[in-house]
């Protein structure tokens, strides 16, 4: 088996959900193989070395241009650190999108993502989200035999609390070393929970308080989705934060984009953002998040936050 574990994580992820064309079971193109190539190039020359996958976006194909990547570039497997995800089943005629992390799903997406990705092992794998119908007990034995079979190397999972996360813990015999979830100066529950306690706001926030303080107290690291709110203050708009964040990487020489993944790396936490855009521009944006310290001040940091809440802290 080849030899992963020396390639050092980057501290910014490359999401890949936006690679492999349509989200449709039409079979990727090779144009849809060359916008991959393009944007995994970008990527690294970014610094990035952690690729972000689940099997299900564009229906598989995300994972099947990824895999072409690869069988391409020759030694690259050796340089990246690969992570996909399983347990979404998508909408299938009549049947609505459901979650299934059964003990035999689990085994088989993760046998069927292998030959996607022309790979013999997946570095992390993470539970997309959480099944309420399969047990811990029923998971635990899935990804021992995984591990066991040196199918996978590490576990983690996604949307999940610091309570789901604990109970699953308690029954696995592999550690857990990520959990995703949705994160940004847009997406800003994660850090509002925190300070609308004993608030009547506190109700409206979704984000399960304490998720955090969990993750970092056991040594989980926690990766931001949609991290770069879509475009949303980096797009040149003109909305207060936005001119805020264009403001603030003109004055620390980066770009907004920078001024984003910043804002979530400033955390004690040590936030590893994810980001997802497929052009190779604004992957390279990017760069300053990879390699610089998150240089915000602690005002500026509050600044960028309550002027995206549009209102001041309780
Ligand atoms: N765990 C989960 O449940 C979950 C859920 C969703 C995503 N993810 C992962 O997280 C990654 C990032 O999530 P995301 O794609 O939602 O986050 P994002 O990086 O905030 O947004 C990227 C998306 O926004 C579009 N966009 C439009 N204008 C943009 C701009 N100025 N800058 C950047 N993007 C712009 C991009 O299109 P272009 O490609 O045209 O730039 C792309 O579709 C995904 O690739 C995936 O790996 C995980």
């Amino acid at each position: 088996m080849a030899s992963h574990t020396d390639v050092r994580p980057s501290r910014v992820l490359y999401g890949c959900m936006g690679l492999g064309g349509a989200w449709d079971t039409s079979p990727h193109t090779a144009e849809d193989i060359a916008a991959a190539e393009a944007a995994v190039e970008a990527a690294l020359d970014a610094g990035i070395t952690v690729f972000d996958h689940a099997d299900i976006y564009r229906h598989g194909k995300a994972e099947a241009v990824f895999g072409e990547v690869l069988a391409r570039t020759p030694g690259l497997r050796e340089r990246i650190i690969l992570q996909t995800k399983c347990g979404i089943r998508l909408a299938e005629g009549e049947r609505p999108g459901l979650y299934d992390l059964r003990g035999p799903s689990i085994v088989r997406r993760v046998e069927e993502s292998l030959t996607r990705l022309r790979t013999d092992v997946i570095d992390v794998l993470l539970l997309h989200r959480p099944d309420p119908l399969t047990g811990p007990e029923e998971i635990a034995k899935a990804l021992a035999s995984l591990h066991g079979q040196g199918l996978v190397r590490r576990f983690g999972v996604s949307n999940m609390s610091g309570a789901q996360i604990a109970h699953l813990r308690a029954h696995l015999d592999v550690p857990l070393v990520a959990n995703q979830l949705e994160m940004s100066l847009e997406r800003r529950d994660w850090v509002e929970s925190g300070v609308l306690v004993n608030t009547p706001a506190a109700a409206d926030s979704g984000f399960p308080h304490g998720t955090l303080e969990y993750c970092t107290a056991n040594g989980i690291q926690v990766q931001a989705w949609g991290s770069l709110a879509r475009g949303r203050y980096s797009d040149g708009g003109d909305s207060p934060a936005a001119r805020l964040v264009t403001d603030l990487a003109a004055r620390k020489q980066t770009t907004p984009e920078t001024i984003l993944l910043w804002w979530l790396q400033r955390h004690p936490a040590r936030i590893a953002p994810v980001i997802g855009t497929s052009r190779p521009e604004r992957i390279l944006a990017c760069r300053d998040a990879v390699h610089r310290e998150p240089e915000l001040t602690h005002e500026e940091w509050y600044d960028l936050w309550i002027t995206a809440r549009g209102a001041p802290l309780p």
